[in-house]
């Protein structure tokens, strides 16, 4: 999704802002651009659709101290060069904008009427015009971009450079992440961090409301009313290590494989010989369980799939739990009841729907907020009452694996500790406690094993390269599986994948099967293994093609139309971290025949900022 850098410094800040546009790749995007107060103080203005080598090779001859750049993910207005960031307005002012302004209109027809040419589609044009205009009748870069601010509805973050004053940016936030990288007698902002990891470790985190003066050499930030504010100066953690493919082809391969390591870590120092550990949650982790009796997850995409597992945890340990999409939960009346304990995921910390639900789960009574989240410096986290990080590491593939499986990690960890109090345990917990401690620390070699069908799974792969659409099939904890593996298929390959409760088939579904349609199951050996094999069979009465990952045990078997292939035996538990393996494996080859982008699928961001 959209990205932002800007740079004032003493040297020339075009690479900067190249580099720092490429290091935010990662989030999605389909056009970018920059603009460079150039050495003879004009503004020099260069966009391009596709990807940031594009946008380089149109820069080699730009060079000046003092620029804005942007990654854009389309919303209002095509992907074009005239719809790229930045945006002008009298070859004096130019804007990079992260979010949506929802009075674009009549701003744009206000300012049609005072004279200003549109050359774009775009929501954000009219915020360059505004300060422009205000600009145009007296006020400083500082004021003009306040009083701007002040008339716009919806959500931003912004970074504003005029060639009338060079020896500044302004950025302003409200409801759209932006900070402040402070260098040596150099400054940048960035919509996240990973932008700025050569040039800046210390940095400050803007708040909704806030808007910041950044020279070279001094960063002064004034909140929603106009106070001078300090704010927290932090220290990132993130470096280029996790940034390079190491020989794999992709980055979601490289991260489907990494699987082992990012669970390891996960579990880095959570587990006691047979339990689990609170105290490494955090300080305030006890005391925000112990009021914990009910559970509401709110979360977006593939985190949302994790919370759908963990909802069986959670329930078969006796915690109600309930899950919901955050851009659905936003926008409705909720009952709480006491003692709820308001759980968000989150990969990036930065879903602005899954943040929005936060800010207003604040105020309906929820016990406390706790965040599952990959991503240490991100907005959820610092809102939240506890985070719990997964430590998968950074994820740069848009489809999401490596995150998914820690958060299941993390949130069978979190249902044990509950688990223990609506249960009336003690800390050291019980043989079912026990039981699933050694398998969490198995989980690793589990997961390496499962890593062994790739050979076979790219076999299988071949049977849905040419195929248009998929269903995905599993019964109970597995359900969602099979939607996290449909979601994985659809995101990458582009072909159309539904997932259904097997038990579903038959009110719906079983109408579009036929030997066209693939269908995909998981069946693990669980007490529905029985029902499923019913609901396989209804299947290939119907002349159905079945792909199976079955237990070893299960009585599973490969014939003519039915390729089965063999999982180890699993623990119940951790059964729906195992059974994802392949499905993320299946995804990745079947995107690999059919020659798609797999790290960055068209039209999709890896950080979702916008409505
Ligand atoms: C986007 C990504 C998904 C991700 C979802 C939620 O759609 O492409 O991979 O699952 O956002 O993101 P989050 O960072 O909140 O987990």
């Amino acid at each position: 999704m959209c990205g932002i850098i800007g740079a004032i410094a003493n040297r020339d800040i075009t690479s900067v802002l190249i580099d720092g546009l490429k290091r935010l790749e990662y989030r999605g995007y389909d056009s970018a651009g920059l603009a460079v107060i150039d050495s003879d103080g004009e503004l020099d203005l260069r966009r391009s659709v596709g990807r940031v080598v594009a946008l380089e090779k149109i820069c080699s001859d730009i060079h000046g101290h003092l620029g804005i750049a942007h990654t854009r993910w389309a919303t209002h207005g095509r992907p074009a060069e005239n719809n790229a960031h930045p945006h002008t307005s009298s070859h004096q002012v130019a804007v990079v904008h992260n979010g949506i302004i929802e009075n674009h209109e009549s701003l744009r027809q206000s300012q049609k009427e005072m004279g200003f040419p549109f050359s774009s589609e775009t929501d954000t044009e009219v915020i360059v015009h505004q300060i422009d205009h205000h600009m145009q009748n007296g006020a400083d870069l500082l004021c003009a971009v306040q009083n701007t601010v002040d008339e716009l509805n919806g959500a931003y973050g912004l970074g504003v450079v005029s060639k009338q004053d060079t020896s500044r940016i302004i950025a302003a936030r409200n409801g759209s992440p932006l900070l402040i990288g402070l260098g040596e007698d150099e400054n940048f902002i960035a919509s996240d961090m990973s932008a700025l990891i050569p040039v800046a470790k210390q940095y400050m985190v803007l708040e909704d409301g806030d808007i910041a003066d950044v020279t070279g050499t001094t960063v002064d930030i004034y909140d929603r009313d106009r106070k001078p504010v300090q704010r927290k100066v932090l220290v990132s953690s993130l470096s280029d290590d996790e940034t390079s493919l190491d020989g794999y082809a992709h980055f979601m391969k490289k991260e489907i494989h990494e699987q082992t390591r990012a669970i390891t870590e996960t579990l880095e120092g959570r587990l006691g010989a047979n339990s689990v550990l609170e105290i490494p949650f955090g300080e305030n982790a006890k005391e925000i369980f112990d009021a914990a009796r009910e559970i509401k997850i709110i979360a977006c995409g593939t985190s949302y799939n994790a919370a759908c597992v963990a909802r069986y945890w959670f329930e078969e340990f006796g915690i109600r739990c309930d899950v919901e999409i955050a851009s659905e939960y936003r926008y409705r009346k909720h009952v709480v009841n006491d003692g709820t304990l308001f759980v968000t995921i989150s990969q990036s910390g930065e879903t602005l729907d899954t943040m929005a639900a936060l800010e207003m789960a604040k105020g309906l009574g929820y016990s406390n907020t706790l965040c599952i989240c990959n991503a240490p410096e991100s907005s959820l986290a610092r809102a939240s009452d506890l985070t719990i990080f997964t430590h998968a590491g950074r994820e740069i593939g848009v489809a999401s694996t490596k995150a998914f499986t820690t958060q299941l990690v993390t949130l069978l960890m979190l249902a044990i500790c509950l688990r223990r109090r609506a249960l009336n345990l003690s800390a050291e917990g019980d043989k079912i406690e026990h039981e699933i401690v050694l398998e969490l620390r198995s989980l690793p070699s589990q997961i390496e094993h499962a890593l062994g069908l790739e050979d076979d799974i790219i076999a299988m792969s071949k049977h849905f390269a040419d195929r248009q659409h998929t269903l995905f099939l599993g019964r109970g904890a597995h359900y969602p599986i099979a939607v996290e593996g449909a979601l994985k298929l659809k995101e990458i390959s582009y072909i159309h994948a539904e997932a259904y409760a097997a038990g579903e088939l038959k009110h719906g579904p079983l109408a579009l099967v036929d030997a066209d349609m693939p269908v995909v199951a998981v069946a693990p050996n669980n007490e529905l293994l029985g029902k499923l094999k019913s609901n396989l069979e209804e299947v290939r009465a119907r002349g159905g093609r079945l792909f199976v990952f079955a237990d070893i045990d299960s009585g599973i078997h490969s014939d003519d139309d039915t390729h089965v292939l063999h999982v180890a035996p699993v623990n119940n538990y951790i059964a729906p971290i195992i059974y994802t393996i392949p499905l993320q494996l299946l995804s990745y080859h079947v995107a690999l025949l059919k020659g798609t982008d797999i790290d960055k699928p068209r039209n999709l961001a890896k950080s979702v900022t916008v409505e």
